[in-house]
């Protein structure tokens, strides 16, 4: 096989659950008879009532549903810490690394975990909080995060976790759109020795969301917490609440958390995953792909506001009884090694992280990484964009040693877990392919008309049937989520990623092929971008695309139009964004244009902008339908000049 890498037959040190046979054979079975698959996966989960009706969903138009497990009834909760109980209470949970490597770090047992999330729903009750209501999170990665959402989980509150990175104005934009009453913030975070201001930033969102009457404080800082009125400190109320809370039972299909995630069009969407089908699919991927070991510490370095942390610190971990690491700050602080430090400190087993880190890790050279040990390694993980097959050969190779077959896992923030990656053990790896479909997934490859493409190709990248863990719609807008992944092509699960199939039947994921950008694996619509833009009042048009960077993935470049007479300078416009939106959408480059490129009906030319972005200004392809073609020539000579 041309470029094999990881040879699981002479390097893993000890064989995986699944072999190439074993997963050919329970592959078979997921696709041929997925009811009787299912049937014996749902044993995984502890149901209060067992499912009898597995997947009854449909991409058609005409009778347009994801449903599984329709008539199950199960706590999410419970089945990540109660079920646990008698056999691994003393077992550590979760282990908190904090940002400062001097700090002590804590560790709590599944017992501890259970005790205290039950108190925390005990407040969030006290709170006037009821089943179906929105809780929205915004917190900094302590354990304090996952509490949040366990609480909610236990008394059917549906979480909407927002990223810590995120301004007020896309803190209220989320609050407004889920109709949410109450947030779970912090006095601050911590990230890299720096201070996020937490309760400040709440606080301004506060103003533009008039639905939010309640904000509940966890206090991180030693100096005493200012209350405004609405605010409450967690610290008291939980002070005189019950151990004992127990857990709602739930429908299979209640949604368990909105997530809102980029697309190329509008505002973010609600991403609604379910209580059932969600929690079998982080179990199940959790376990299989990381071929999970009782008593192994497992650490996906994400963010809770992202679903890498929902599904792979939180939910997948804990349902399956695994210890998972939840560290507070950054890989290169206070130095490059603080990544492998954590790593030999807590004998990390698994370690999941993102293409953007290895590339800034490798950057600062090995000496960073051969200095510490990490011997207690046993596989590795990425995540979150393409990984070039020069990161993949340093992560094997130096933090590695050679000896861990790396997970590349594709998927999406409306996959709810892994669709395609090695399963460890499973077969050869080959750097910068996330090989093969998971259990139960059907991916094909179609051309710009929707047609199968088959064998070695390459195209638009669509799932053919329903997946347990697959999204239930758009939050207060089903008709968009059937138009956002329904309508492009019909009877297929659109992805917007494109992906090019090998001759060994390998699935190799090129990159978005629709108006997201993917900057140091954070997802962003340039629709959003420009929203932000033209809110500025010297800016009159913008259009936003990705070019290709070295350490991000992606870098974001801005093409505005003032308006006659206005100035700005772009450093002012990429501060803008910056307080619009969050630091991660700060545009790298603001180009003002003199004009866009646009059809003769008025539709920017983006092929065009990307080009001109990428500094490739050779291949315009067909530019005949231009209103006014001169401006492309125009945009050059900026570029060059
Ligand atoms: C990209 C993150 C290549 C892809 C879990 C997808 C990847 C988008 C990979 C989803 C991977 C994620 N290889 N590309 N292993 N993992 N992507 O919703 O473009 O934040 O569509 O979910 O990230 O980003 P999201």
């Amino acid at each position: 096989m041309a470029s094999t890498f990881f040879d699981p037959d002479s390097e893993l040190s000890h064989p995986a659950a699944l072999d190439a046979k074993g997963y050919a054979e329970a592959y078979r079975r997921s696709i041929g008879d997925g009811e009787a698959y299912w049937n014996a996966e749902v044993d995984r989960l502890d149901w209060i009532r067992r499912p009898t009706r597995f997947d009854e969903s449909s991409f058609d138009e005409a009778d347009f549903q994801v449903r599984w497990f329709a008539d199950g009834l199960l706590n999410v909760s419970a089945n990540c810490l109660d079920r646990h109980l008698d056999e691994l209470g003393d077992t550590p949970a979760i282990i908190w690394e904090p940002d400062d490597p001097s700090a002590a770090s804590r560790t709590l047992t599944y017992r501890e975990l259970h005790r205290e999330i039950c108190r925390f729903a005990n407040v969030l009750k006290r709170l006037g909080v009821k089943r179906g209501d929105r809780v929205t999170l915004y917190l900094p990665m302590i354990p304090e995060a996952a509490m949040a959402m366990l609480a909610c989980a236990r008394i059917g509150a549906i979480h909407s976790v927002v990223f810590g990175g995120f301004s007020p104005e896309s803190i209220a934009q989320r609050i407004v759109d889920c109709d949410s009453s109450i947030c779970i913030t912090a006095d601050q975070g911590l990230r890299g020795g720096k201070v996020v201001p937490l309760q400040a930033n709440v606080a301004a969102a506060a103003k533009l969301a008039p639905s939010l009457t309640t904000r509940l404080i966890i206090r991180t800082a030693d100096a005493p917490l200012v209350l405004e009125p609405g605010e409450h400190e967690y610290a008291v109320l939980v002070a005189d609440v019950d151990d004992d809370c127990p857990p709602e039972p739930m429908n299979a299909e209640d949604p368990l958390f909105i997530l809102y995630t980029s697309g190329s069009t509008g505002k973010p969407k609600g991403v609604v995953h379910s209580s059932g089908g969600y929690l079998l699919w982080a179990s199940l991927t959790h376990q299989t792909a990381f071929d999970y070991r009782r008593g192994e510490v497992f650490w996906c370095a994400a963010d809770v506001g992202w679903i890498t942390g929902h599904s792979y610190i939180v939910y997948g971990p804990l349902a399956n009884g695994a210890t998972t690491l939840m560290f507070e700050g950054v890989p290169t602080w206070p130095t490059p090694a603080r990544f492998w430090e954590v790593v030999d400190r807590h004998q990390v087993t698994t370690l999941f992280t993102a293409p953007t880190v290895l590339r800034a890790l490798m950057r600062e050279g090995d000496h960073h990484v051969t200095s510490t040990s990490r011997i207690s390694l046993r596989l590795l993980g990425s995540v979150g964009e393409p990984i070039n097959p020069e990161a993949w050969r340093w992560f094997h190779e130096v933090p590695g040693g050679g000896r861990c077959p790396i997970v590349d896992m594709w998927w999406q923030t409306e996959t709810g877990g892994g669709m395609i990656m090695p399963l460890p053990g499973a077969w050869p790896q080959k750097p910068g392919s996330a090989t093969l479909p998971f259990m139960g997934v059907e991916p094909v490859i179609v051309d710009g008309e929707g047609r199968r493409l088959e064998g070695a190709t390459e195209g638009n990248l669509c799932i053919v049937r329903s997946w347990p863990g697959q999204m239930r719609t758009v939050w207060n807008d089903h008709e968009r989520f059937f138009q956002t992944y329904f309508s492009t092509f019909r009877g297929l699960y659109f992805t917007g990623d494109g992906c090019r199939r090998d001759e060994d039947g390998y699935y190799w994921i090129t990159g978005r092929v629709d108006d997201v950008i993917n900057v140091s694996g954070h997802r962003l619509g340039t629709a959003e971008i420009e929203s932000a833009l033209v809110l500025h009042p010297a800016v009159a048009e913008a259009a936003v695309v990705g070019f290709p960077h070295d350490l991000k993935g992606q870098g974001i470049h801005a093409y505005v139009i003032l308006n006659a007479g206005s100035a700005a300078e772009s450093e002012q416009l990429r501060q803008w964004v910056r307080k619009e939106i969050g630091p991660i959408a700060t545009p790298d480059r603001i180009q003002f244009a003199p004009g866009l490129p646009k059809t003769r009906s008025g539709k920017i030319m983006r092929r065009i902008l990307r080009k001109v972005a990428e500094g490739d200004f050779a291949n315009f392809g067909d530019t005949s339908t231009l209103a006014e073609p001169g401006v492309v020539d125009a945009l050059v000579a900026q570029r060059v000049a």
